[in-house]
């Protein structure tokens, strides 16, 4: 194997690859970026590892969740506040269900870079580059509004700086102290869009699970305080070398390289060539890697992905992250995990029901159903419990706001031209998003008990 370097990817065919047309201008970039400091720490993201390998051995369930493309205008404390208020409370939904830890992981703080399915999009007779994504260029068709611009990505580690602030502040500030659940949801409760069976099951869930944190204390618990401490971590693809490596560097007293942008990176779908780029950069760097799957992977190629990626196996090194489509669940997964599972590679199985479950209405909308999304995590859950396999964790396209953008769960086809935001995919929003988290809760919790 050629040894890796923090350039070695540049030799590797590059997926997804936007050209920059003043190459003086994306090596200044570059440089300042080498010179500012991370946005997170080596020991945040070896403690997400040791986190992470908890989970893939059934102690941890991780919630990952955020929007599908992050916008520079979104960096606004109310919108970042309501995104980090729906997590805790779909996380403590799931808390109470799987009566596991949960690690919560934002798709945000840098969400910024976009994969397309065609390098350019025409309207009346004009072609132009594609949105790539605010790290890229913008989302207005016009031939300014899509130029690459490197300079944009100093405006996205500007504004995922920014986020991570408000982020770290918001939980260090007691915003989400568990032991006051009726504290931190108040402004929720209030929200008129809140069926009342949602809220009245919601309400259920958070008094049981204060009461029990109460015994625990009672009884003096030492796991109450890593309970009760909510901490953030930071995901976002890893779709942008140029950005990814500049923020790439070694640190005093521990091995290798670390990529300091996010906790989390992951390789979409579209980018995970094993003799590509990505796969090439990120086998080079320390942090947890998430890799998505789609149905038309070939096991034995995912499993040479994982071991180029994790060579040594190591614990909490690796997220598969599955979004076969709930169509294709049956037929794609099993052969996966069994493959994955005789070559006795260390992965937490987590479903992300979003990415496969695209549909397109009549007048040209990109939307999703609720009942699809459901349907391939609690597909995804089964095939694993058949299998003697975990599936880990969770992974959602949401907001805290009230958008419309995918069908059910409160909202028609009708519905979805009344405040469809999405610069991309579409997310689940604030109601959907938690009843999502209960209907979810409640299927765990009878599957475990029909194990019982
Ligand atoms: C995404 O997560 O927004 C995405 C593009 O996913 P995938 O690579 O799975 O298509
Ligand atoms: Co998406």
């Amino acid at each position: 194997m050629v040894p890796w370097h923090i350039d070695s990817w540049k030799d590797r065919p590059h997926a997804q690859d936007v050209s920059y047309d003043d190459p003086a201008a994306l090596a200044a970039v570059v440089t300042k970026l080498k010179t500012l400091p991370p946005l997170v720490t080596s020991w945040e993201v070896e403690r997400l590892k040791e986190q992470i390998a908890e989970a893939q051995v059934g102690k941890r369930f991780l919630l990952q969740g955020g929007d599908c493309a992050e916008t520079l205008a979104d960096c606004q404390s109310g919108i970042i506040a309501n995104k980090l208020k729906i997590l805790l409370q779909m996380s403590l939904v799931l808390i109470h269900a799987s009566k596991k830890p949960v690690v919560r992981v934002g798709r945000l703080a840098g969400q910024y870079a976009k994969p397309r399915s065609s390098p350019t999009e025409s309207k009346d007779g004009v072609v132009l580059p594609s949105y790539f994504g605010d790290i890229v260029n913008r989302p207005e068709f016009t031939a300014q509004g899509r130029r690459f611009d490197p300079r944009a990505m100093l405006d996205a580690y500007g504004h995922a700086a920014m986020t991570l602030n408000f982020v770290r502040s918001l939980a260090i500030g007691g915003f989400a102290d568990m032991h006051h659940p009726e504290y931190w949801d108040l402004g929720f409760m209030a929200r008129a869009d809140l069926p009342d069976d949602i809220r009245a099951e919601y309400k259920q869930t958070t008094q049981k699970l204060s009461e029990a944190l109460r015994f625990m204390e009672a009884i003096g618990e030492s796991t109450v305080e890593e309970l009760t401490r909510v901490t953030f971590y930071t995901s976002h693809e890893g779709l942008n070398l140029h950005y990814e490596s500049a923020q790439t560097r070694t640190v005093p007293r521990r091995d290798g390289h670390y990529l300091l942008t996010t906790h989390m990176p992951w390789i979409g779908e579209r980018t995970r060539a094993l003799d590509g780029a990505h796969v090439e950069f990120f086998r080079g760097v320390q942090n947890v890697v998430g890799v998505k799957l789609g149905p038309k992977v070939d096991p034995e190629d995912a499993v040479r992905l994982l071991k180029e990626l994790n060579p040594t196996n190591e614990a909490g090194k690796l997220v598969a992250i599955t979004r076969m489509g709930a169509a294709n669940v049956e037929r794609a997964l099993p052969p996966l995990v069994e493959a994955v599972r005789r070559a006795e590679r260390r992965v937490l199985w987590v479903s992300d029901p979003m990415h496969g479950n695209g549909i397109t209405t009549a007048s040209g909308l990109k939307t999703r159903s609720f009942d699809d999304i459901l349907a391939e995590i609690e597909r995804s859950f089964a095939v694993h419990a058949r299998l003697g396999t975990i599936l880990g964790g969770v992974h959602f396209e949401l907001t805290g706001e009230d958008v419309t953008e995918c069908i059910g769960g409160g909202l028609s086809e009708a519905d979805l031209d009344r405040n469809y935001l999405s610069v991309c995919d579409p997310r689940l929003n604030y109601r959907q998003a938690l009843e999502m988290a209960l209907r979810l809760g409640s299927w765990m919790s009878g599957a475990r008990q029909a194990r019982l």
